[in-house]
This record gives structure tokens, sequence and C-alpha cells, in this order.
């Protein structure tokens, strides 16, 4: 079942003081998206309509970064922090008379999957008003326990400032985010709690206790306690990004791809594998790369926004930079940097170059050392290499510079002007030869150094 109606809140008005950053913690990166991204992504897919986010003052940066992933979605401003309750309510406009459910979800729990907010939406339709997803943590401190009664069914929620020794023993925590069959149960709940606690704070946990006093169900759902990670600190960033790496390369293996070290290779967020692709080891995929069905990409490669067609193979050592596409069964070497160039099919690029601004045509090979001098210190400029054409090793291409179909660059060159279809420029000193000079000078320095 979809929910367009159901409506999801995310919290992120916390300043995330202990990722010690200029920067808001949920716009740190997981894969390369922003952590608040990753959770707004999840909700969508699950097929909920509606998000918001609670953002707290001067956090702009946050709210617009999220107006970037959906411009539908509404931002507010939480004052003050008083509380997971009170940054609920400051987005109160958005479910106050609302048709549907209400999901809260946390900004900096990137690892949260749809097919558990899926589960969640499930227990809603059938008949809980309050749904809490759980985990059993190895240490629970810090985290709030969930309470159960005689009969098993969740009856509370417990920070950890205020429990019990008891109830510190329990190992069945709150990973925050919370859910409400409809808006008027949120807004009654809601109402009631109060800020009689430990951290003197409105604490939304309240709500599950509240809800049972007013006869209503409250259920639990129980996640790994992997996918509620919060990340407060950066440790556990690099924690949250080794378990997202893991599901993208199993992703791209069960998509028919061989990694031969996968633990040595970098996904982003949104790349894409084709089938029969081969990456070696050491391989690093920043964001916006299509590797198509067939490809080789040999070890140690830095590729972000790049596109690889069928049958092409790449590296060892080769960087590709933003705008390099590459065609059919073409092939970059060693040492190759191509960056804003298109490749055609079966062009060659082997060893040691530079290719930038460039057009190269099909089947044309570029000698090992060729350099496209694209930038003038002021622009970039263009450089046309046609089908078939042959540069020589050692070559520089001053551009803006064309390369005719067919074409040779003599080796050693400095091109400046255009080469006309099928020519041949060699533009270098002239050799200079002269015979047996060598072993004449050789042969009056050992008589001067035996006087
Ligand atoms: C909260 C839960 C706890 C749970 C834990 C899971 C409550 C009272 N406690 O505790 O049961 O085990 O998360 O990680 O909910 N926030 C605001 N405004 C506020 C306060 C918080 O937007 O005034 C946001 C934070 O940015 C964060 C989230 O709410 O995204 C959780 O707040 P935090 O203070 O980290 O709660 P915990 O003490 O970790
Ligand atoms: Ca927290």
């Amino acid at each position: 079942m979809t929910h367009p109606s159901a409506l999801a809140i995310v919290l992120a008005a916390g300043k995330g003081t202990r990722m010690k950053s200029a920067l808001p913690k949920v716009l740190h990166r997981i894969a390369g998206l922003p952590m608040l991204a990753h959770v707004l992504r999840a909700a969508h897919a699950a097929g909920i309509g509606r998000s918001s986010v609670v953002v707290g003052p001067g956090m702009d940066e946050v709210g617009q970064a999220a107006l970037a992933i959906d411009p539908k979605l509404q931002v507010f401003v939480q004052p003050e922090q008083l509380g997971t309750a009170d940054a609920v309510k400051a987005a109160a406009p958005v479910y106050e008379g609302f048709a549907g459910h209400v999901l809260v979800l946390y900004g900096d729990t990137p690892l949260l999957r749809t097919e558990t907010l899926k589960v969640v939406l499930g227990e809603l339709d059938a008949g809980a008003d309050v749904v809490v997803i759980g985990f059993e943590a190895d240490d629970p401190t810090g985290y709030g326990r969930l309470l159960f009664d005689s009969h098993g069914r969740l009856a509370g929620i417990r920070e950890e400032k205020d429990a019990t020794a008891a109830e510190r023993a329990l190992a069945i925590c709150n990973s925050g985010i919370m859910a409400f069959r409809t808006s008027e149960t949120l807004a009654s709940l809601i109402g009631q709690i109060g800020n009689d606690n430990a951290k003197g704070e409105f604490y939304l946990t309240d709500a599950v206790a509240l809800a049972r006093k007013a006869e209503l169900q409250a259920r639990v759902v129980l996640s790994n306690p992997e996918e509620v990670l919060g990340v407060n600190a950066r440790a556990e960033l690099a924690t949250a990004e080794a378990v997202m790496q893991r599901r993208l390369r199993n992703a791209v293996m069960a998509g028919g791809a061989t990694l031969v070290a996968p633990d040595t290779v970098f996904f982003s967020h949104d790349t894409q594998v084709g089938q029969d692709v081969v990456i070696e080891p050491n391989v690093v995929i920043g964001p916006g790369v299509t590797i198509d069905d067939g490809a080789t990409i040999l070890g140690f490669c830095h590729i972000e926004n790049a596109t690889i067609g069928p049958g092409a193979t790449v590296g060892p050592f080769a960087r590709l930079r933003p705008g390099a596409a590459l065609a059919k069964n073409s092939k970059v070497g060693n040492f190759v940097e191509i960056k804003q160039s298109e490749i055609a099919e079966g062009a060659k690029i082997n060893h040691l170059t530079y290719i930038g601004n460039t057009s190269v045509g099909p089947g044309a090979n570029v000698g090992a050392g060729t350099i496209t001098c694209n930038y003038d210190g002021f622009a970039k400029h263009k450089t046309e290499i046609g089908a078939g054409a042959f540069i020589g090793s050692n070559t520089s291409l001053v551009a803006p510079v064309k390369i005719g179909d067919g074409a040779y660059v003599g080796s050693g060159s400095v091109i400046t002007k255009d080469v006309p279809a099928d020519a041949l420029s060699v533009a270098r000193p002239p050799q200079e030869t002269r015979e047996s000079w060598a072993a004449k000078v050789r042969a009056r320095r050992t008589r001067d150094k035996s006087k």
C-alpha cells in the first residue's frame, strides 16, 4: 500500500556540537549525499507523500538543502531547543488537521531503510495508534529504554537519566523514530506532554505512556541496531559510511558486477553499474558516475561525474574528472587524466596523458605523454581530434586547435595550428646529425688527457 497522504517530520534542530564542524550535522555526507537527504529519500521511497524538516534558529543552510532535495517540503524553525516533543510542535501547522499517518524521523539517522518504514506504516494501517522503532543494543548507554507491561505490550519509554537501575538493565532501546496513526492522535498526546523530568525537556517519548493511559494501542517495530545508528560525532559518521558502502557494494554485485576486493571499492549513493562490469581493487567513485555493461575498471582509479560506455577499459591509475564521457570500447590507460571530454567509440588514450575540453573521434589513437593545453590562464579552449587520427607521443596540442580525420601528428610536436584531414604535421626543430662527431671529440680529449 502506498501512503501519499502520510507525512514525515524530520527533526534536525540539534546543533551537533560533537561533530566540531562549521557545517550543520545533518549536512555531513554519507556516500556523497547529506544525511538529511538519505532520511528524506527513505521516507519518499516508502511512499510517504509529504515531508517537513524542523531546524534551529540560524540553520538556513539546512532549510535550503532540504528544499533543494524536495521543493514541496516545509521547513519549520524551533526557536528554543526544549526537547523532541517541542520540536515536533514547531511543525504543528503542517500536521494539524492533516488526514493521514504522521512519522517523526531524525535527521541524523541516515541508515534507516525504506523497508522498515513500510513495516511501520503497515502497523498503523493495521490499527496501531502509536508505533516506535526499537532495537536491541549491545550497549544501551544513552538511549531511552522501552518498557513493557506484564502482557508484553509496549507501556512506555524511559529516558536513561530518569531510569531506575532495573530499567537501565533493559536491552530494548528507543531508536527515536515514532509514528502516529492520525494527526489527531499526535496533537492530543503532544498536548499532554510536560517537562517534569531529569533534563527539564519535553520528551516526545512520553507519548507512549500517555497513549496507553488513553487506551490506545502502542506497538514496537524492531530493527537491527545498525540501521538506526545516530550520528553524533565523526567516528559514527565513519561507521555509517562503512555500513552504507557495504550496502552499495552488495547492490552492485547483486546487479551482476564483479568486485574483486569489495572492501576497497567506494561508491556514491547514485553510482550506476551495469552487468558484467569488473572493478579491480582500490577504486574511488564520486557522485554522478555511470558504468555501462561489460566495462572494466582496473586498479587505483578515481572517477567522478563521468560516464563509461559498454566494454570500455579504464586504468590502472586513471583519473576521470567531471564531464569525461567514454564511449563504447574506448580505452583509457595508466596515468591518464580526462576532464570535460568525449572519447568516441574505440578511441585509445593509453599512457601518461592529459585530455581536457576535447573531443576525441572514433578509433583515434592518442600517444603517450600527449597534453592538451586547454587553459591560457583566463579561459578554457577546445581541442578536436578527428576520427582515426594519430597523435604521436609527447605532443602538446595548444587549444583551440583541430586535428582532422585520419591526420597524423609527429611525436614531440607542439601543435598550435589546425591539421587538415589525412595530413601529417610535425612541429619540432628538425634533427641535425654530424657524422663521426662523437668519435672525433673522444679521440681529441683522450689525447689531451694523456699529455
Ligand atoms: C532521543 C530519545 C531517546 C532515544 C534516542 C535515540 C527523546 C526524549 N529521547 O534521545 O529515547 O533513545 O533519541 O537516538 O526523544 N531535537 C530537536 N529539538 C530539540 C531536541 C532534539 O530538533 O529540542 C532533535 C535533534 O536534532 C535530534 C533528535 O531531535 O535529531 C534527537 O534529539 P537528542 O537530543 O539527540 O535526543 P537523545 O537524548 O539522543
Ligand atoms: Ca541523539
